[in-house]
């Protein structure tokens, strides 16, 4: 299942990439925002985050105006990787080498058109692992040493 949720400055791209994952005939959970209304982003973020993080959705797509503040919160999440991309290339190397459970775009950034190919890039591209495994699993150590979790499992 894939995890979809935004403020209101990434409301109108977060619906274009449901429609195009439904499309795609993905399990889609749409957690919002809904309308044009100013929200704040981490309440969003927040519960991306926490469905991936635990294992709930295997992933997760974040957008907000720039896509830097759900950066920054969804990053928070043990087991998190949350990656800002800016175009196809960041798209596709985010999964190939970050294997980021999260795509963080910015509503205000990409248009429709742009934002849509790259999710496709990032859900149809395959995880390296080998040496991007190695630097992956210090990450995670560095997650069990500063919060106490067992980032590995
Ligand atoms: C909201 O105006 C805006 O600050 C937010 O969408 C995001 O860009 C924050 O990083």
């Amino acid at each position: 299942m894939i995890v979809i949720g935004s403020d209101h400055g990434g409301r109108a791209l977060k619906d274009a990439i449901v429609a195009y994952l439904r499309e795609r005939e993905c399990d889609v959970n749409d957690i919002g925002t809904r309308d044009d209304n100013s929200v704040d982003y981490p309440d969003f973020g927040i519960r991306v985050a926490e469905l991936v993080s635990s294992g709930k959705a295997e992933k997760g797509i974040l957008v907000c105006g720039t896509g830097i503040g759900m950066s920054i919160v969804a990053n928070k999440f043990p087991r998190v990787r949350a990656a800002l991309v800016t175009d196809e290339f960041t798209a596709r190397m985010a999964k190939e080498h970050n294997n980021a459970n999260i795509l963080v775009m910015g509503g205000r950034v990409l248009s429709p058109d742009q934002a849509t190919v790259m999710v496709g890039i990032w859900l149809d591209a395959a995880f390296e692992a080998g040496r991007h495994q190695r630097r992956l699993d210090k990450i995670a150590e560095l997650e069990d040493r500063l919060c106490g979790t067992d980032a590995k499992r």
